[in-house]
């Protein structure tokens, strides 16, 4: 790929750049922010790493979008973190407008790209760019289910005392505590993880795959999540750029599938360099097709409260 676009220069932004860069996966990330030098500093210091790193990327940070011209990806983490004294709605509303007026300048500057949104909370953001951009569903994805099941990825390889490189999950859902896993579908290198784990326990280890977000924050106090939810972005990158064909739960615009219809949703897609080139339909249980109604009825509420 020749460019491709982070907006948001924080934490899982710069992270991801940096990552893409040591990747290989464009010859030029661009990486854009409206604090005054923040990106210039962060893509620099970034780019003085590639001798040592040994990529010929190169990383340009900015507070315009005439850089970005032409980015085939464009990766979305501009927002703002929930702030003492403010309501989720309020948050809502503050990265709504956010997510708005940055898809708003980077789509003209982009009209072929294929953009990823990481900005929470995610399913309405990805709706948010949706509506912006005016692209078609197969090129605006929400990054959720990535990291919601590499976090119970991990939390299975630890309980079993395994490689994590055996261990494959599902989820469908919302992001965070109103995903659904799909414990018929994890396994342990092709061993249902029933088989190896009481009920119970499971229970408990999707639990905390849910609040995975929160046992972070608790931890940084004043941040979250960047270094998992940055490299998951950047899953979804290579999958894009590598044409790399992977099936990965995303979230996605559904238009009938899972009898849900638009509402921004995890379900497992098929990724390649056209984007969003499958969406798979699985046959669900009647609790996990209520679970998954009752996701993407939070959203659907959400997405009504901004009035788009
Ligand atoms: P951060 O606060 O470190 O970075 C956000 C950046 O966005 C800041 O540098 C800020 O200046 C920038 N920004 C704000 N308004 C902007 C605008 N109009 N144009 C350009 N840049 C703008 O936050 P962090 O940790 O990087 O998280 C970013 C977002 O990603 C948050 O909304 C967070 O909740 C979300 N997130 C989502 C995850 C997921 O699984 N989908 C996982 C982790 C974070
Ligand atoms: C997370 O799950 C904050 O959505 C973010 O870590």
């Amino acid at each position: 790929m020749k460019k491709i676009t982070v907006i948001g220069a924080g934490n899982v932004g710069a992270t991801a750049a940096q990552r893409i860069a040591e990747k290989r996966l464009a010859e030029k990330v661009v990486l854009v922010d409206i604090l005054d030098g923040i990106p210039q500093g962060k893509a620099l210091d970034m780019w003085e790493s590639a001798p040592v790193e040994m990529f010929d990327t190169a990383v340009i940070g900015s507070n315009h979008y005439e850089e970005t011209e032409g980015s085939e990806i464009v990766v979305i983490t501009a927002g703002l973190a929930r702030k003492p004294g403010m309501t989720r709605d309020d948050l809502l509303l503050a990265n709504a407008k956010i997510v708005k007026s940055v898809t708003e300048q980077v789509a003209p500057q982009c009209p072929d790209s294929i953009i990823i949104v990481v900005s929470n909370p995610l399913d309405v953001m990805t709706y948010v760019a949706m509506k912006a951009s005016g692209f078609d569903r197969n090129r605006v994805i929400g990054m959720a289910g990535v990291l919601d099941t590499a976090r119970f990825r991990l939390f299975l390889a630890q309980e079993l005392d395994v490689s994590v490189r055996d261990i494959q999950a599902m989820v469908l859902g919302g992001h965070g505590d109103s995903m659904v896993p799909l414990v018929r579908y994890s396994t342990v290198s092709g061993i249902p993880i029933s088989e190896l784990i009481s009920a119970k326990r499971i229970d408990e280890l999707v639990d905390r795959a849910k609040n995975g977000g929160i046992e972070i924050v608790n931890y940084l106090k004043t941040g979250s999540a960047f270094y998992a939810p940055s490299a998951s972005a950047v899953e979804m990158v290579e999958a894009i750029a590598r044409n790399g064909k992977r099936i990965l739960p995303c979230s996605v615009f559904l238009q009938g599938e899972y009898k849900l219809n638009d509402v921004f949703v995890g379900v497992p897609v098929k990724l390649g360099s056209n984007g969003i080139e499958e969406i798979i339909e699985l046959n669900l249980t009647d609790q996990e097709t209520f679970a998954l109604k009752k996701s993407a009825d939070d959203v659907a509420a959400q997405i009504a409260k901004l009035h788009l």
